[in-house]
């Protein structure tokens, strides 16, 4: 590749945007308050914004389920308000992409309700509908929030599809003016100046025309939390319900869409697989490393390998993005503390999702360290997905009301969905004095996770994140260079070169995840390394021919003379 874009070089940071700043005081975020809060972003060094869906939305699936795809949730402002949104963060240079949520609609869109209005209705064919079959659904596929992927509709005595909630029906894809509607409302966010979308649920767009049986023994109902299913599982349970012929097709013509537009704008899939990116540069700009994310643990050994498929796996003219937390998952800090090194290991975290080849997105709070809230009562959760687990288990697994519970506070997206944490007042600055937020404040804001507190600390994990993110922006071998392993065996630090062979500037990367100095020797001929970064008090070089001493959990960071 040889010109390097905006979005190569821009580390993303995910608004959630119920949940990052209240400016109205309603307890619900909004865009007044992202706009008060964008000098945040510009000073940690953002170059992007993903913003979770921010259309207007009965919010089943917490705004996944949209009803109108031109125009703002009431409860986040207006269309004004949006505009004013996208003009300061471009004053700070910050890009802005948006959730684009093609696979379905919500049952309250007026398309569906047309559609659901009666078998001849014109847009009937807007969504999939068939007859049942001896008396129940057309088959047995299953929804991956649980239950069948089919509802029955009394009013035309059809069932409809839907691979997510009930409330999400699905849009048919196959039918043009489905199609021309979405492409309608692409255009209208791209004139308006958004620089890409965010792709939900790439996989699901296309269903089997023929609808067959799956064959697989098990269905989702029988299985707790579908979420956590190792990937190939969850496709093979999904066998005729995701990625069909037809979506590579579908996402060249919607790259071709974009391309039109000045300002290179970008598509990033919500998926992991790289043939999304096509031939490399005629589908997706990005596809997530859920992979990465997806490790229980994150060792030298396992992050090497990870790194070794994926680049080897992306096709010549793609790049690689990594992530570690968003809405959907437990929060980086929550997963990988080990209660005893939380701090350093958060740094550990960030460092690496900062150094590695591939645009990094952040999610909002990862920056001061917030943790997942659980949840103390059912009537807390908001995530209809957890609801939903609570009566699969109750109805169909046979388990007791307790059980049940404790698993879908365990399980609800909600844990990471809290507000922003950025004071220690009893809102925490999310909302103003005497709100009742959305969701309940995680109580640590009190105690040093958030913004205020940390902002002038230069020992706390956001002046951390501003320090390496500062680093990445500057050192063009950091921001868009090769990577090439060094001590490819060593299970306690991870080593690296990261390379831009035009500036003529390579820096090493070495992180040690262990609780124990650690001796690495290198034995490279340049010898001397300026240090860049180091989370020790180091003297300005260290000599790569010797060996190095690294601290538990150092973080060193040396650009080879
Ligand atoms: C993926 C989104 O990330 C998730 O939050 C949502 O529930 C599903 N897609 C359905 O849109």
């Amino acid at each position: 590749m040889t010109e390097i874009k905006w979005w190569q070089r821009a580390v993303f940071y995910q608004i959630y945007p119920r949940s990052f700043a209240d400016g109205n005081g309603d307890g619900i975020g909004d865009f007044q308050g992202i706009i008060s809060k964008l000098d945040h972003l510009r000073d940690l060094g953002i170059g992007g914004i993903w913003l979770s869906p921010h259309f207007p939305s009965p919010y089943i699936d917490c705004g996944y389920d949209i009803s109108d795809y031109e125009d703002v949730a009431p409860e986040y402002g207006t269309l004004a308000d949006f505009k004013m949104f996208l003009d300061e963060a471009h004053a700070r240079d910050i890009r802005v992409i948006l959730d684009l949520v093609l696979n379905h609609s919500s049952d309250q869109h007026p398309w569906f309700q047309e559609s659901r209005s009666s078998r001849d209705n014109p847009k009937r064919d807007w969504y999939i509908w068939h007859d049942g079959k001896n008396g129940s659904a057309p088959n047995n596929w299953a929804s991956i929030f649980g239950g069948s992927a089919w509802e029955y509709d009394a009013v035309t005595e059809q069932y409809y599809y839907h691979a997510f909630l009930k409330e999400q029906p699905d849009l048919n894809w196959r039918n043009p003016e489905v199609k021309a509607a979405m492409w309608d409302a692409v255009r209208f966010w791209l004139d308006m100046g958004v620089d890409g979308f965010r792709l939900d649920a790439v996989a699901t767009i296309y269903e089997d025309l023929d609808i067959p049986d799956h064959t697989f023994p098990l269905s989702f109902d029988e299985i707790p939390d579908p979420n956590s299913l190792e990937t190939a599982d969850y496709y093979h349970l999904m066998e005729y319900q995701v990625k069909r012929p037809g979506l590579h097709a579908l996402l060249k013509e919607l790259r071709t869409l974009i391309d039109q537009y000045p300002g290179d704008r970008i598509l990033v899939g919500e998926d992991e697989d790289v043939t999304f990116h096509g031939s490399g540069d005629d589908e997706l700009h990005l596809v997530f490393n859920f992979p990465l994310m997806r490790l229980k643990r994150l060792t030298p050994m396992g992050i090497r390998a990870n790194q070794t498929l994926r680049l080897t796996d992306l096709p010549d003219e793609a790049w690689p993005c990594n992530t570690l937390n968003n809405h959907d998952a437990s929060r980086v800090w929550t997963r990988y503390g080990d209660g005893q090194h939380d701090a350093a290991l958060a740094r550990l975290h960030a460092a690496l999702m900062l150094t590695l080849k591939g645009t990094p997105f952040l999610y909002y709070g990862e920056e001061i360290g917030m943790v997942d809230l659980k949840l103390t009562s059912m009537d807390e959760i908001r995530d209809t997905a957890a609801l939903n687990l609570y009566q699969r288990m109750t109805q169909k697994l046979g388990k007791t009301a307790d059980e049940a519970t404790e698993a879908a506070l365990l399980a609800t997206r909600d844990r990471c969905r809290t507000p922003m944490q950025w004071n220690s007042s009893p809102e925490a600055g999310f909302s103003p004095s005497g709100s009742t937020t959305w969701l309940p404040i995680h109580p640590n804001h009190e105690t040093g996770i958030n913004v205020a507190d940390q902002i002038d600390d230069p020992t706390s994990l956001l002046s951390f994140y501003r320090a390496v993110i500062q680093l990445r922006q500057a050192t063009p071998a950091l921001n868009t260079g090769d990577y090439q392993v060094l001590d490819a065996e060593n299970t306690d630090c991870l080593i690296f070169l990261r390379q831009r062979t035009e500036v003529n500037q390579t820096c090493l990367v070495a992180l040690n995840f262990s609780e124990v100095n650690q001796q690495i020797e290198l034995d490279r001929d340049e010898k001397t390394a300026h240090v860049l970064f180091s989370t020790e008090m180091r003297s300005h070089t260290v000599d790569t021919s010797a060996s190095i001493n690294l601290s538990p959990f150092e973080i060193l960071i040396a650009e080879l003379a």
